[in-house]
């Protein structure tokens, strides 16, 4: 069944206050829900009331108090449609139902995980609890009233404020929250459980004090401290950046171990997968550090822009998530490096949506259809979406962006909204008119932007020719010409920037030049020397862009750019076309010889102490292979792009060892370990020198000495990675990886790194690697972390092992998504989108890839998820 956009329409009723109460019990849990409605105006005085359900079975239906009369409604597991209902007035129904929070294992509604009750409702799991309009147009204030065994479960969570609590019977106590501000049902959360706390306070701008708690397992409190201190400084910036200030007294994180995606909004009453909420300096690695701090931030920044401004209908899903995580990317900007976090960004964006827009499961950021939402919480309505945003605030500047915001937090603060809405905020803060802009919300695939420049000395100017094209997606073939923020400067031979006394042909402000027809032609004059242009600096548009420049010209902009962002860029673009060339020479089984300027331009920014070691790092990770096979496009061979890329590598290793050596020695982080950006950019560098150590003399026993000496688990990890993934055969890394293992047998998520390790040792032996793993003690099919751990990454980010020639490893992802798919479909969708590439692959894997999807396809009894999915990878 699809869901279009277009079919949107309001409910005949407006629902006005829910009153929950759960009695919990594993595996009997009570559910009465009081809700209050009445018909909305102008709505078909004759029309049933409908509620939303999924396998629900109803217990009971009083209407204002009273036994319904049976032949008054019609109960299925999926909807309860109620019949004769007032035309105007309010009334009241009260519905019970019954459920298995135990048996639960999609994780959505309310389930069990570690002996905790908790939920997740978005974005349709509210409808496993109870019947109800679960869709998110429509708002109420929401009591919630739960009942529990006391022993087991002391604490009571739910949305808002406490209201008051007290023993209830035998062996039981009840607690009451209420929630004055508004919500859609897909915000509710319910915890119960014996859990322990961290607390701290937090005092909003306006002078009010706040409570924070952090829920973890018992013992575990310490490692909740750097999420208590991500939680203050978000809390701090939406203040300052934003005005946006907290909104009830009390804020509660919950971490659990069983969650489908990283974590959840609900109001006031966050819900975490622990993986993003737990660290501390002997088991976290920087990235982990950058992660928590993230999604800390995201999840709170959601309270102003997801719920006090939420969704019409889910085709909206950017509007909350785009604009949240560009919140929560200018956060993390302000809180570390502004140019290595872009560049992170960046590197995320190519590496993971470039290639959703490319292929079958393409979609605009702004959907227009669907069959299952769940499969919609893509990284194009994530990251283009949020890519989206930041070119809406580099179109009309800082100041006018952030006057649209204002006008958007005031204008629609209570209401549900849509993209429409949003746009037209910023329409009116500017007096620009932003139709064609939008068009990046509605067309999907990444525009393809074409350029060539030519100096003309004797009229002194220079002609920048462009061409964009927007390359046809599934369902859509004719795309229109969008409006492309670049950012561009010109810089002369001596690397110093040039300023055009004039431009014509194209709007040229703030170094932002708007190219808006399919051609255009910009000149700049009054430029007195041949210039070396720079185009799409900081990344300000999501596209890729073709341009021809030498080396020497790259070479300049890698050492003179003053946005290090397009530094980096440069420099990759050095690397990129020694890494196309050893795939393609590897594959014709020729030698590989690197032209030497880009190797140099990447050694001089590596001993550079100038820049920032953060940077360095950035610079010398060169495209991965799955980015050099989304840059070959098509007929990809996983074996050659592996063996090109390692020769490339080597050739680096040779010439740099100098360097390499004084890095790895000198870039440590001695003393008690920090977090912050710049040890971590340190440990990213020093991490970086010992990879290309690992090309030269030696590696296993200098990788083994680095692992026993590591003081955190930035270095260990790594050390083990190379280890792991250069030697996999040695003693060296079979000694480390149990030592690895029997050291934190008892932390479940770094067990999941040592899973992941193994899981992307390159080469066909990687398959037989991951079956064994899964036959571990250690391995644990119902935790959603851990088949990610191992399946998921095996499947997204090993190429060669998982693209092995056989085939066999896509037969194996289509046994496994299978089985997954039996308890949770969600999950089981969400690994086999690791197919999405296949097209791109050589005729003889692309056959096999095919004939392993067509087996998915074929079996019976597939979730509605995963059957979206493959179908779509089939077609498209
Ligand atoms: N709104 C959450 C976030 O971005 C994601 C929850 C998605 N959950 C789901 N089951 N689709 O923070
Ligand atoms: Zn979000």
């Amino acid at each position: 069944q699809v869901i279009n956009l277009a079919d949107y329409r309001p409910t005949d009723f407006v629902l006005e206050r829910v009153d929950l109460t759960f009695d919990l019990d594993p595996t009997e849990t009570k559910v009465e829900a009081r809700l209050i409605f009445h018909r909305r105006e102008g709505a078909d005085p004759k029309a049933p009331l409908v509620l939303d359900g999924d396998e629900l079975s109803l217990s009971g239906l009083l209407f204002d108090q009273m036994e319904m009369p049976a032949e008054q409604y019609t109960a299925t597991a999926d909807s309860l449609a109620v019949y004769n209902l007032p035309a105007a007035d309010p009334f009241e129904l009260t519905i019970s139902t019954i459920i298995n929070p135990q048996a639960n294992t999609q994780l959505m509604g309310l389930y069990r995980t570690s002996g905790i009750y908790c939920t997740q409702c978005e974005a349709e799991g509210f409808r496993r609890i109870t019947y109800f309009p679960d869709r998110p147009d429509v708002l109420a204030p929401y009591t919630v009233n739960i009942i529990a065994d006391k022993a087991a479960n002391p604490l009571l969570l739910s949305n808002g404020n406490f209201l008051g609590g007290a023993g209830y019977g035998e062996g039981k106590h009840f607690a009451a929250w209420f929630d004055p501000h508004p919500k859609p049902s897909y915000l509710f959360a319910l915890v119960a459980g014996d859990l322990g706390v961290i607390e701290d306070t937090f005092t909003t701008m306006s002078g009010r004090e706040v409570a924070l708690k952090i829920y973890v397992e018992h013992g575990k409190e310490p490692r909740a401290a750097y999420a208590m201190d991500a939680l203050k400084r978000s809390m701090k910036w939406d203040e300052e950046a934003f005005g946006r200030e907290y909104d009830l007294d009390i804020f509660m994180i919950v971490a659990v171990s069983d969650f489908n995606m990283g974590a959840m909004e609900n109001k006031g009453l966050n819900i975490f997968n622990d993986k993003y909420v737990l660290a501390d300096p002997e088991t976290a690695t920087d990235a982990d550090y950058a992660n928590i701090e993230a999604i800390i931030a995201h999840e709170y920044f959601h309270n102003w822009t997801g719920n006090r401004i939420t969704c019409r209908d889910w085709f909206q899903l950017c509007l909350k998530e785009g604009l949240t995580v560009y919140r929560d990317h200018e956060f993390s900007s302000d809180q570390r490096s502004r140019p290595v976090k872009r560049i992170a960004e960046v590197r995320h964006l190519k590496s993971e949506q470039f290639p959703e827009d490319a292929g079958p499961l393409a979609h605009p950021v702004r959907p227009t259809k669907y069959r299952e939402i769940n499969n919609f919480y893509t990284t194009t309505v994530y990251e283009k979406g949020s890519e989206v945003t930041r070119m809406i605030a580099t179109l009309l500047g800082n100041v006018t962006f952030k006057k649209g915001m204002d006008i958007y937090f005031d204008r629609h603060d209570g209401q549900a909204v849509t993209i429409e809405d949003f746009v037209k905020c910023f329409e009116d803060a500017s007096g620009r008119d932003l139709a064609q802009f939008s068009l990046w919300y509605h067309q999907a695939g990444t525009p393809l932007v074409t350029a060539s420049g030519s100096y003309d000395a004797t009229a002194k100017t220079f002609s920048l020719s462009l061409e964009q094209m927007v390359p046809a997606t599934p369902g859509q073939t004719d795309k229109k010409p969008m409006h492309i923020p670049l950012s561009l400067a010109l810089f002369g031979e001596n690397g110093g920037k040039i300023e055009p006394a004039s431009v014509e042909g194209a709007e040229y402000t703030g170094e932002v030049l708007h190219l808006i027809g399919r051609t255009q032609t910009a000149v700049f004059h009054g430029i007195g020397s041949r210039p070396v242009v720079s185009i799409n600096r900081s990344f300000s548009a999501p596209i890729n862009l073709h341009l021809d420049q030498s080396p020497a010209d790259l070479a300049l902009l890698a050492r003179h750019e003053t946005d290090h962002f397009a530094r980096w860029q440069a420099l990759t673009d050095l690397a990129l076309p020694n890494l196309l060339k050893a795939a393609r020479d590897a594959r014709e089984g020729k030698a590989i010889a690197c032209e030497q300027t880009s190797i140099d331009a990447l050694l001089h920014a590596a001993a550079d102490e100038s820049l920032e070691p953060a940077f360095r790092a950035q610079a010398l990770a060169l495209p991965s292979e799955s980015d050099i096979s989304r840059e070959l496009g098509s007929n990809n061979d996983p074996d050659a792009i592996h063996a090109g890329r390692q020769a490339v590598m080597k050739q680096i290793a040779d010439r740099g060892i100098a360097i390499f050596t004084g890095l790895f020695e000198k870039m440590t982080t001695p003393g008690d370990f920090s977090p912050d950006a710049k040890s971590a950019g340190r440990r990213a560098l020093r991490n970086a020198a010992l990879t290309y150590l690992s090309y030269v003399e030696n590696g296993p026993a200098r990788a083994k000495a680095a692992f026993d000496a590591a003081n955190n688990m930035t270095e260990r990890l790594h050390a083990l990675t190379v280890l792991a993934h250069r030697f996999p055969e040695s003693d060296e890394a079979i000694t480390a990886l149990s030592t690895f293992r029997d050291h934190f047998a008892e932390n479940a998520l770094v067990i999941d790194k040592w899973f992941s390790v193994q899981a992307t040792i390159p080469g066909a032996s990687a398959l037989n690697r991951v079956r064994k793993l899964m036959e571990s003690p250690l391995f644990k099919r119902t935790n959603p972390n851990r088949v990610r751990a191992l399946v998921g990454t095996f499947a997204f980010t090993n190429p060669t092992g998982f693209g092995r020639a056989d085939g066999e490893g896509y037969r194996f992802l289509a046994r496994e998504i299978l089985d997954i798919d039996q308890r949770n479909p969600q999950l089981a969708a969400r690994i086999l989108t690791s197919m999405r590439s296949w097209r791109s692959l050589e005729p003889v894997r692309a056959g096999l890839a095919r004939a392993a999807l067509t087996e998915i396809e074929r079996a019976p009894a597939l979730s509605t998820d995963v059957r979206d999915i493959v179908e779509r990878t089939l077609k498209g």
